[in-house]
């Protein structure tokens, strides 16, 4: 076996096109012979043929993907014959919305929450058939030519009710944590809670053309956001609808308690935003002090040790000169000597 390349044929597909190479697999633009409809093909790279947990990945994205229909999901397919591990898909036309973003950076706030309601629709119905996505973000989101949205790429995804089988082996290269949760960070799985955050992320960087932690890292991102509230979206957007705000707020909240508790709930206030009350959020949780006064966490140690010192060194000199005090360095008189004394 080698690796499939454009113009080759597998089994009853003819392969037309690549349409992107990621460090897993090779996705292609193939012709069905027997239905003539075109399709896209999900093919490992052969490095991985032979690996457990990435087989059983793959399984678990070819099960779930099998059992979700809605327009705005990837349909997957299920061909009689497959003489390899790849996955069949419908081919979607149009860019992924992280390709449009480049291009275009910004979207109008109608737009944005256009696109925002179709992913969150997608959420209502993928959680309510017990899944979780968990890898949300524009990479994973195509957006066809007549605006449609469709979400794909449910490599690591969960279904709840397979949890116990198929948590082993997952920590697999996450990508970008751009769009990540606090919780994924800190190395949970995640609930549906999780994808709200990701949306939240995907409807602030559609708004504002950046993202809640700008964080020049991965690192210092990831550390920002476990321990940081998000940049409100006015201090990069300052003509925001604050209702908007409030919306993408709730969605990205650090803590999963304050989030949308469902996807129902986002969509609801998506719908309609004008019912949205936004919230004070400024006496809500204060922020650490440090934070607030700017000060970077690696000058503090160095500072209070220098502090410490100091007074210790300010007490033993004080003690010194007051001990000194007491015990005069000068000759007392003879008449101020005890009697007795050098007889
Ligand atoms: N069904 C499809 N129709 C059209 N393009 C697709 C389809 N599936 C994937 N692609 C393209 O391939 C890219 C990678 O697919 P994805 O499933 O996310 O792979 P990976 O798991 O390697 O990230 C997508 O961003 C999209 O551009
Ligand atoms: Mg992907």
């Amino acid at each position: 076996m080698r690796e499939v390349l454009a113009g080759d044929k597998l089994d009853q597909y003819d392969l037309t096109e690549l349409l992107a190479r990621s460090g897993m697999a090779s996705i292609f633009k193939a012709i069905d012979r027997r239905s003539g409809s075109m399709v896209a093909l999900k093919v490992p790279h052969m490095q991985f043929e032979s690996d457990v947990a990435f087989f059983e990945r793959f399984r678990r994205e070819e099960q779930i993907g099998q059992k979700l229909v809605h327009p705005n999901i990837v349909r997957v397919l299920s061909p009689e014959t497959k003489s390899r591990i790849y996955l069949v898909m419908e081919y979607a036309e149009g860019k992924s919305l992280r390709a449009v973003m480049a291009e275009r950076r910004k979207f109008s706030a109608e737009e944005a929450i256009g696109i925002a309601k179709q992913i969150c629709g997608a959420l209502v119905y993928l959680h309510g058939q017990g899944v979780v996505h968990r890898d949300l973000k524009p990479d994973n989101v195509l957006l066809g030519p007549d605006g449609q949205i469709k979400l794909l790429d449910f490599g690591i995804a969960m279904d709840e009710a397979a949890r116990r089988l198929t948590w082993f082996g997952l920590s697999a290269p996450m990508g970008t944590p751009d769009y990540m949760a606090p919780e994924q960070v800190r190395g949970k799985r995640g609930d549906v809670r999780t994808d709200i955050y990701a949306l939240g992320t995907m409807l602030y960087e559609m708004v504002t053309g950046e993202l809640p932690f700008p964080e020049a890292n991965a690192h210092a991102m990831m550390r920002a956001k476990v321990n940081q509230d998000p940049r409100p979206p006015h201090e990069v957007k300052a003509d925001i609808d604050p209702k908007l705000e409030e919306i993408i707020l709730r969605a990205i909240d650090r803590s999963p308690r304050e989030r949308y508790a469902s996807a129902k709930e986002m969509l609801a206030d998506l719908d309609d935003p004008s019912k949205v009350e936004p919230r004070d959020r400024s006496g809500d949780r204060p922020r650490p002090l440090l934070e607030r006064l700017r000060i970077p966490r690696g000058v503090v140690a160095p500072v209070v040790l220098t502090i410490v010192i100091g007074t210790l060194l300010a007490l033993t000199w004080l003690m010194g000169n007051a001990a000194g005090r007491r015990r005069p360095t000068v000759p007392l008189p003879a008449s101020a000597q005890a009697p007795g004394r050098g007889r």
